[in-house]
């Protein structure tokens, strides 16, 4: 039962299997993410995080397993689906329109609800959205230069900002960020460290997926280890230090017994 304190779960899967081909991507693998929880997701090149971020996310539908979210079980046909049921996914490359105002990415494909609300009075709707985008992205935590310039203006770092603003602001229960501080600066991914603390506060469960490991220590509750399509590890981050974190992904600390090791 869920008490006070307890977290509830809300998003989970069980036992989801993906393979390319003759490619064990993802063997059986099983999480779950309680509301206000941020997990790191990590393992070396290959691992599967990226096929289970697919998953999670709708772009792929697992070939065996189940997905719950708040407890119901549901199969995503598409990253739309899960999208409208609320969860938001950041992928390597941010996916912002380079052409596009900062504004009109942070509203891109969601035009349809805005013109909804605000009618056809098209100036009004612009400004409006100039005017919430940039408040979205403050209440994150984002400062970003003025929200009418078009996002092949920002800087790298910008860009990255404004496309974790977006979906953080979007977000109604579960982010997912795969490897979101790639590219950046120090400073940058001290910003984007801040936007999953955000996100957390306001309640969403976050995925957080990055080879730098002294991120995933600072910002996670708990850490998800992948090793060749297998869940190896999942523990409270504050279990793990630097070194048997290292050796839980590369393999030289045993976890499960792998079959055919
Ligand atoms: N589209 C694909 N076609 C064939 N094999 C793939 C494809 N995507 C991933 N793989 C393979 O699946 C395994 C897991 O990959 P991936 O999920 O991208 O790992 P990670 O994100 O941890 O680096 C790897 O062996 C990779 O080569
Ligand atoms: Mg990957």
């Amino acid at each position: 039962m869920a008490g006070a304190e307890k977290r509830e779960v809300i998003y989970e899967v069980k036992n989801v299997s993906k393979r390319y081909g003759s490619v064990v991507a993802l063997d059986g693998a099983s999480l779950k993410l309680h509301a206000g929880e941020v997990i790191g997701l990590v393992g070396d090149n290959g691992a599967g995080k990226s096929t289970l971020v697919k998953v999670l996310s709708g772009a792929h539908e697992p070939d065996g397993g189940q997905i719950f979210l708040d407890g119901e079980e549901r199969s995503w046909s598409s990253p739309r689906e899960a999208l409208d049921a609320g969860i938001e996914t950041l992928y390597q490359d941010s996916g912002l329109a380079p052409h596009l105002t900062v504004s009109q990415n942070v509203f891109l494909g969601r035009e349809k609800t805005v013109k909804g609300l605000l009618g056809k009075l098209g100036f009004l709707a612009r400004k409006e959205m100039e005017h919430d985008a940039h408040a979205d992205l403050e209440r994150v935590g984002i400062a970003v230069p003025a929200a009418n310039r078009p996002v092949a203006q920002l800087s790298g770092g910008q860009r990255q900002a404004v496309a974790i603003g977006r979906a953080v602001s979007w977000a109604r229960k579960v982010i997912i960020l795969d490897e979101p501080t790639n590219h950046l600066g120090a400073r940058q991914a001290g910003e984007v460290l801040e936007v999953i603390k955000a996100a957390k506060k306001k309640g969403l469960g976050v995925i957080f997926i990055s080879h730098t490991l002294p991120h995933v220590l600072e910002v996670t509750d708990r850490i998800v280890v992948l090793r060749l399509g297998r869940i190896v590890k999942d523990a409270p981050t504050s279990t793990f230090t630097g070194d048997t974190l290292v050796g839980t992904i590369t393999g030289t600390i045993q976890t499960i017994k792998v079959e055919g090791d």
